[in-house]
């Protein structure tokens, strides 16, 4: 971990400890911190995870634009961004790179689930900042990789409007816990498996390497927002299905793309009856787009 004096320690104020590094801006330094919170957090038994939520605490929640991030990578309209083939070196970096954007969002995502819902149960607050760990984790491996090509974080720009999501999902844990891992991590395990077997077919296994051990990972992220979100659904006595389809309704079905892994997603905790919800809801979008 790099050693920071002025980080507040999770053991005395957790949700100040993990505001501080959702506020990080240095990239190394986030991913660095997410995975010194959770390796302390495990320190803690339960009553003493117990006590240190229900003390009080210097954090407030607030609506948050924007957290902390670099200069670098200039965001820019995803339209905007060179789309190369991953045949050359050029390719593979400008791919890393905006894997390393979507993991350093990652971490940001399950940080402000925890920063942001104050109400949840402990597991929550665990998962999520195992989750955070893991993210800081796979930055920190694309980060390298990048760095042995030649380029590094920030070298590339970057698109803007992965934070769109957070903001549009932060008044409640129950639309964000819908839309944020079950849509757009969901969207990893899709298009994960594509990529690694093009990775490897180019020669580049120590690309494909790392993300496959990211996407092994991302089915387990999926599974927590799968199970939180149905926490939620059970505790407001919702209807699952009903709901994700009523929230999935308008623009947030613009991130379903066919086709979906389905043994991957199932085995990320999504019924069948969701993936119906899912592919219906993809077709009423693409239907209403063409008109
Ligand atoms: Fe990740
Ligand atoms: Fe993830």
């Amino acid at each position: 971990m790099t050693p920071d004096s002025n980080a507040p320690s999770i053991s005395d104020d957790c949700m100040s400890a993990v505001e501080y590094v959702l506020l990080q801006p240095d990239p190394v330094k986030k991913a660095d911190q997410s995975i010194a919170l959770y390796t302390q957090w495990q320190t803690l038994s339960d009553a003493e995870r117990e006590s240190v939520l229900a003390k009080e605490t210097t954090s407030v929640v607030v609506k948050l634009q924007e957290p902390g991030r670099p200069l670098k990578p200039e965001l820019v309209d995803a339209k905007f961004l060179a789309r190369r083939g991953l045949g050359s070196q050029a390719g593979r970096i400008a791919l890393l790179h905006s894997l390393a954007h979507i993991e350093f969002n990652a971490i940001n995502l399950a940080l402000d689930a925890v920063y942001r819902f104050r109400d949840m149960p402990i597991d929550y607050v665990t998962e999520w900042l195992k989750v955070a760990s893991d993210e800081g984790e796979h930055f920190l491996l694309l980060l390298n990789r990048l760095r042995e090509l030649g380029s590094n974080y920030g070298e590339l720009n970057a698109h803007t409007g992965l934070w769109d999501m957070a903001l549009r999902t932060d008044h409640d844990v129950l639309v964000r816990m819908a839309l944020v891992p079950r849509i757009l991590e969901a969207r990893g395990l899709d298009v994960a498996p594509p990529m690694i077997k093009k990775l490897q077919a180019q020669g580049d296994s120590d690309s494909a390497d790392i993300l496959q051990r990211i996407y092994t990972d991302e089915i387990t992220h999926v599974l927590v927002g799968n199970r939180w979100f149905r926490h939620v659904c059970d505790e407001r006595e919702l209807d699952g299905a009903s709901v994700f389809r009523d929230l999935l309704a308008g623009p947030s079905s613009a991130y379903l793309r066919s086709p979906f892994n389905d043994e991957a997603r199932l085995q990320a905790g999504f019924t069948v009856e969701e993936m119906q919800v899912i592919r219906e809801m993809e077709m009423e979008y693409r239907a209403a787009e063409v008109n």
